[in-house]
């Protein structure tokens, strides 16, 4: 069976914008691939060293979200990248063959060195970041990464890494395809792109009442300033989540009645309101009950990465070979 590889740095609860863009398509794989899905926390110290306390914490309520979407540890294998030490050898000797230019070329580099002013991200391991991703991926022979747009170029790099790899030392490594997320980007309540760092996002598991008065203050279509002007869905964040999250008929009726100023934003905001909740409702119980059972969720994660940790030294055993560096 082909396998399949993604991680997820450990940003705590999740949001609408993790749900419809991963976690949906992560749990279909789980049935058609053989899945290793982790919890990128080493990730998460090239950037958040200064402080790394929330790590862990984040990284339990986390997988407690995917438990409560619906992933299946006795179907996806779901662990942490370092109770994996593999990882971290895999990206040493990566970083071995890897051009420093092809580092400084990465556009996600760039973009947050510039970016990002609160952190500083003048260390090594910043740079290094997509050597230890092509390690994450390659340690399990993977075939295909499920990863949002702005990943492709860190997958494009890991089959560069594989074939310089391959090349050297002998075929050891398949080159890894992408499987682009073709969700629509969801906005937050901003209308930019849902993201917890903007602090625009919406929780899976947001009470009711701070669930309504995210939607109540969310942005929607600007042009549309008194209740008896005419909207334009087509530019409104709100009709955008609409789009994903209410029936047809629901869509129907709010689209038409925003262009004749028929329905007011409110009473639109009410109805998307109303769908959410149903939707996720269920996954907020479920949420709840994995936050009242770290250890739950601790134990499985232990037993994943036990799992993990066979696959990855079969494939260092392989690797140490193809290198003539076994003892
Ligand atoms: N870099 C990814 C992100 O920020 C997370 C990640 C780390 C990952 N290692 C990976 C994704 C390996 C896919 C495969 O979203
Ligand atoms: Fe947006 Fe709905 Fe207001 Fe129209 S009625 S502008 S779709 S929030």
């Amino acid at each position: 069976m082909p396998r399949v590889v993604s991680g997820m740095r450990p940003t705590g609860k999740l949001h609408l914008g993790h749900l419809e863009g991963a976690l949906k398509n992560w749990m279909r794989l789980q049935h058609e691939y053989e899945c290793f899905f982790f919890v990128a926390d080493w990730h998460a110290l090239t950037t958040d060293y200064a402080d790394p306390s929330p790590i862990r914490p984040n990284t339990l309520l986390m997988v407690g979200d995917w438990l409560a979407v619906g992933l299946d540890p006795n179907r996806a294998t779901l662990f942490v990248q370092s109770l994996v030490p593999e990882h971290a050898e895999l990206h040493l000797l990566l970083s071995c063959v890897t051009p420093l230019g092809w580092l400084e070329r990465v556009p996600t580099y760039k973009e947050q060195r510039e970016n990002i002013r609160d952190k500083d991200l003048g260390n090594y391991a910043f740079l290094g970041y997509p050597v230890l991703q092509a390690a994450d991926i390659l340690i399990y022979q993977a075939h295909f990464v499920p990863v949002g747009e702005d990943q492709v170029p860190h997958i494009e790099l890991t089959r560069e890494i594989a074939r310089r790899f391959n090349k050297l030392y002998g075929e050891v490594f398949p080159e890894p395809q992408a499987l682009l997320t073709q969700a629509p980007r969801l906005p937050g309540t901003d209308g930019r792109k849902m993201s917890k760092s903007y602090g625009n996002d919406i929780r899976l598991t947001d009470p009711p009442e701070l669930m309504w008065e995210k939607l109540r203050t969310m942005v929607t279509d600007p042009a549309r300033v008194r209740r008896t002007d005419p909207g334009n869905p087509d530019v409104c964040p709100v009709y955008a989540l609409h789009r994903v999250f209410s029936p047809p008929e629901h869509q129907v009726h709010v689209n038409a009645e925003c262009r004749r100023a028929g329905i007011g934003c409110v009473d639109c905001k009410h109805i998307l309101y109303e769908n959410l909740r149903e939707r996720l409702a269920p996954i907020a119980d479920k949420s709840a009950y994995y936050e009242g059972h770290p250890e739950e969720v601790r134990e499985l994660l232990i037993e994943g990465s036990r799992r993990a940790r066979q696959c990855a030294a079969e494939t260092m055993a392989r690797v140490r070979a193809a290198m003539r560096m076994a003892v």
